[in-house]
């Protein structure tokens, strides 16, 4: 059930200038959450930042209540969340939107940048129902990996970068382990667009079923100003209610 709540900032960890984790824990019981959803944060003093911002749910611990997320600064709402310091408080609307479903037995999960987030917890649930997936990380360099950490023991790693400085120097798509992109009975991706849109391709060419997992900028989060809509075979649809989460198949010339 879709809930606001006040979260309290447990640690903050900041990567590198541009990248930053921060864990926050509710008073209350988390509701549950499912992969790949969503929460909308309101910034601290929002005259700059009226509107709540979206991050990706990157994991949960319901023992202690907490949610992560793993943020990369570009602007003001980013920028006061980098910011913020242990005890500060943060208000959450959460769960949002519709995630991933674990509908598969040889999964592959491929994440780039800050799209590596939403894998993490869907890792963790495949891993909770017996299944080990396959995870291809991708980034600009090794700093943008630190995530991979998240997936030890739970999945079976692949890591390329951009300037070859951990895993192959490829892109995703050029990665060796898509050679046997067969071996696969379902993907699923987060990241940049245009890696999505190329790992769709594969996926299509290949007769994979693919799940992708789309970051439309959005306003109000709950289907009412209809500002991230996308194009679906069925026609327009909300990409914050109806999504993010979406069969590459249902969406309009997305791999084209
Ligand atoms: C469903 C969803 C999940 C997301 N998960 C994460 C996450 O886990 N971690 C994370 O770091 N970011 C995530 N984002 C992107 C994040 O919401 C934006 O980066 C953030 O709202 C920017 O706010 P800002 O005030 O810092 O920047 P603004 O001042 O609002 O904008 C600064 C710059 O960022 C660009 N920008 C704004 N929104 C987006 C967006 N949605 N996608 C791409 N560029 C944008 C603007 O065009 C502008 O160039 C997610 C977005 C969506 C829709
Ligand atoms: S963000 Fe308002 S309808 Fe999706």
């Amino acid at each position: 059930m879709k809930r606001i709540a006040d979260f309290k900032v447990v640690s903050i960890h900041h990567i590198c200038d541009e990248l930053f984790e921060i864990e926050v824990q509710c008073v209350e019981k988390l509701e549950h959450i499912e992969p790949g959803q969503f929460v909308n944060v309101m910034i601290p003093d929002t005259r700059q930042t009226f509107l709540r911002r979206p991050i990706s749910i990157c994991d949960v611990d319901v023992e202690n209540n907490t949610l992560r997320f793993y943020i990369r600064k570009v602007g003001n709402g980013t920028g006061k969340m980098s910011n913020m310091q242990t005890g500060d408080s943060l208000n959450i609307v959460y769960p949002l939107g519709k995630g991933f479903d674990t509908d598969s037995q040889r999964p592959l999960l491929i994440g780039g940048g800050c799209g590596i987030a939403p894998l993490v917890y869907l890792a963790k649930n495949f891993y909770a129902k017996g299944i080990k997936p396959a995870v291809l990380l991708g980034g600009k360099s090794a700093r943008f990996l630190t995530l991979k950490t998240y997936f030890n023991g739970i999945a079976d790693v692949y890591l390329c970068t951009d300037d070859g400085s951990e895993g192959e120097k490829a892109m995703v798509t050029q990665h060796s382990l898509m050679k046997k992109v067969r071996d696969f009975d379902k993907i699923y991706t987060c990241g940049p667009q245009v890696m999505m849109k190329a790992v769709a391709k594969v996926a299509i060419e290949q007769n994979i079923p693919c799940m992708v997992s789309l970051e439309n900028t959005m306003a109000c989060g709950v289907g009412a100003c209809l500002c991230c809509v996308t194009k679906t075979r069925e026609g327009h649809k909300c990409v914050c209610t109806e999504g993010p989460v979406f069969n590459v198949m249902d969406l309009e010339n997305f791999a084209d």
